[in-house]
């Protein structure tokens, strides 16, 4: 074979190879999620390009054994408009490699076995005791297209009402107003879970529960004429909330005049170091969520 045929012959693989791109088990197309480019180092699991309409809109790494995610990476943009409509959708990739890898509605008529079998569908969450908790929540995106790329159970764990409806909804709220008022440049959020220790409880036998949720942001460039109560929220935020009344309080200690609905569900605001310890801790291997954490460049 000449030089020439050589060359050629891998210009059309390589060509062949960019349009059956896989998005699922390669965060390559959308390294761009994540803070110099570098997704959190020490989780291990199958890592979702989540594309929405054609775009990639932000970046999950999945749990097949648990059905849900361990954390989801996005960029954060101020929001404009209402939540959209929830339409659920699911990745037809971790049920067959070679579907499309645009995430999909679900259709009325019965959820195909494979996707059923590959990952968390909506009867696992209708009737269940738990609410449909977002990673990566529809409130911190701009358009229609990137909130109702939100919608997909790949991005979903269950969380209990309190945590969702309560101090959880307060966190995303406040890192919303924070990011909005003092960020000047990217900021890369991610958001994650934390195992029980042991078991824990499963949704079906075929979801499982975290114990705990995290949060963390990166916002290298940001405005230095912050208000005293948000000199810790620069360039890096964390928070870990509670997602079980009954877990032990070394994490995240309760509030005991909480209102009884929310009682139990707090959520505690510490350094990335702090969080990356409880997570070093509970996975038992080092974490890290950005790279270097995020230490200011200039
Ligand atoms: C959920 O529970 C309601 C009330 O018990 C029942 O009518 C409905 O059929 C259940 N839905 C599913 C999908 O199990
Ligand atoms: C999908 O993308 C096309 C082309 O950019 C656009 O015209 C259409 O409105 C989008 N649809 C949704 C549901 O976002
Ligand atoms: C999110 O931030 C924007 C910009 O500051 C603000 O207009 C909006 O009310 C905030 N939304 C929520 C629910 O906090
Ligand atoms: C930084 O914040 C101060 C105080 O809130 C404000 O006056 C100033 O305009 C902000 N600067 C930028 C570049 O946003
Ligand atoms: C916490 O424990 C109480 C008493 O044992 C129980 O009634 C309640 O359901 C538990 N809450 C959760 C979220 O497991």
């Amino acid at each position: 074979m000449s030089h020439l045929q050589t060359s050629l012959l891998l210009l059309v693989f390589a060509a062949a190879c960019s349009l059956c791109a896989a998005d699922v088990g390669d965060f390559t197309p959308c390294l761009h999620f994540f803070y110099r480019s570098w997704p959190p180092k020490g989780l291990e699991g199958t890592p979702i390009c989540q594309r929405y309409n054609n775009s990639y809109r932000f970046a999950t790494l999945y749990s097949r054994p648990r059905r849900s995610p361990w954390f989801s990476g996005y960029l954060y943009t101020v929001p404009t408009g209402k939540r959209p409509k929830a339409s659920w959708k699911y990745e037809p990739q971790l049920a067959y490699p070679g579907a499309d890898g645009n995430m999909a509605p679900f259709l009325p008529q019965p959820v195909d076995l494979n996707v059923v079998e590959s990952q968390a569908v909506e009867l696992d969450y209708i009737n269940s005791t738990f609410s449909r908790g977002h990673l990566n929540p529809s409130l911190h995106h701009q358009t229609h297209a990137c909130r109702s790329a939100t919608f997909t159970l790949t991005n979903v764990v269950p969380q209990r009402i309190g945590s969702n409806d309560g101090p959880w909804e307060i966190l995303e709220q406040t890192v919303n107003m924070t990011l909005s008022a003092y960020c000047l440049g990217e900021a890369y959020v991610v958001t994650g879970i934390i195992p029980y220790r042991g078991k824990g409880p499963w949704i079906k036998n075929r979801v499982a529960v975290p114990e705990y949720m995290w949060s963390a942001y990166c916002c290298p460039s940001y405005n230095h004429s912050l208000p005293e109560e948000l000199r810790d929220s620069f360039p890096t935020f964390a928070a870990v909330g509670r997602n079980d009344q009954n877990s032990t309080e070394e994490i995240v200690p309760i509030d005991k005049t909480a209102k009884k609905q929310f009682r139990g569900y707090d959520v505690r605001q510490m350094p990335l170091k702090t969080l990356e310890m409880y997570l070093k801790d509970r996975f038992n291997t080092v974490i890290s969520v950005f790279y270097e954490q995020c230490a200011e460049s200039n």
